[in-house]
């Protein structure tokens, strides 16, 4: 069986910043319809230029980006093209939020892609209510927290329905139940079939929440399942990761005896308990 075209994809790609050494050489990535995909790596190693690049912001100064298998091209139609597909959540929000209040800027959007007023109104709604953010509708932007600034960012690109949402370090700066209702919302978003990219420097979650992982280190950019890389204590040590909470755990269970060889180990403290329920 020959394997689905990735929605994007990037291929042999390079960049290097104006003047500056290479940040990304001979990288390559295919982000497969539906999955979701945790970017990881230390600071300064590549992550906002690599979304940066798959989102087509950037242009890779040799290589490809792909969408449906078709390279892109970056004039007026092909860059329209790859943003009614794939909408990017940058890592700061004040680079990204800029209407007068939240509701505007959430809806802004969607009223530029000719959708009828209605339409537009509940694309905002509904987008408001799944970032928890709905009181703050009529905010002006520039007033609000940090958290919620960053929330308000994210609700701007789910509004869009994206088949690619690609967030740079989304859940940066929010609290413990934003995280959550962040989660919830990819959730959804990927059961009705969105693809989801996040880069994060959290590893749990990243191995909670993702089905591959790519991870950037100075030897290049890996990608795999990500239960096998967030495993890999040499490539963890080589992106400056720490271990997974939920690598460590499995890691004792098996030094215990109390789970093969092999078997995954529990990847939340839900999975522990239901775990250690069925070991007595
Ligand atoms: N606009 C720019 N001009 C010149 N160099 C840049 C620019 N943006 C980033 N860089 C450099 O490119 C490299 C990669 O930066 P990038 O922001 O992609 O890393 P990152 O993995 O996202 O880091 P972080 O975890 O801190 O967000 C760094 O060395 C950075 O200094
Ligand atoms: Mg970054």
């Amino acid at each position: 069986m020959t394997p689905p075209t990735p929605v994007v994809e990037l291929v042999r790609a390079s960049f290097a910043y104006e003047d500056g050494p290479a940040v990304l050489t001979d990288v390559g990535l295919a982000v497969p319809e539906g999955r979701a995909v945790a970017l990881l790596g230390r600071n300064g190693g590549g992550k906002t230029t690599l979304l940066r690049l798959l989102s087509g912001g950037l242009r890779c100064g040799s290589g490809a980006l792909l969408l449906d298998g078709a390279e892109v091209t970056y004039d007026r139609k092909g860059l329209t093209r790859l943003r009614t597909s794939v909408q990017l959540v940058v890592q700061d929000p004040d680079d990204q939020l800029f209407a007068a209040s939240v509701a505007q800027d959430v809806s802004f959007g969607p009223m530029n892609l000719g959708l009828p007023e209605d339409e537009v109104r509940l694309r905002v709604t509904e987008a408001l209510e799944a970032l928890d953010i709905t009181a703050l509708a009529d905010r002006p932007t520039h007033l609000l927290s940090y958290g919620q600034r960053k929330r308000a960012a994210i609700a701007g690109a789910v509004a869009m329905r994206p088949r690619v949402l690609i967030m740079d370090e989304p859940t940066a700066g929010l609290d413990p139940h934003g995280q959550e209702r962040l989660l919830e919302t990819l959730e959804r978003l990927r059961a009705a079939g969105t693809t989801v990219v996040m880069a994060t420097h959290d590893v749990d979650l990243a191995l909670r929440w993702a089905d591959e992982a790519a991870v950037l280190s100075p030897a290049g950019l890996r990608t795999g399942p990500a239960a096998g890389l967030l495993a890999d204590d040499a490539l963890l040590d080589a992106a400056r990761l720490r271990r997974p909470w939920a690598v460590s755990v499995g890691r004792l269970l098996r030094s215990r005896g109390l789970l093969p060889e092999g078997a995954p180990g529990p990847r939340t403290a839900e999975e522990l308990d239901a775990l250690l329920d069925r070991v007595g």
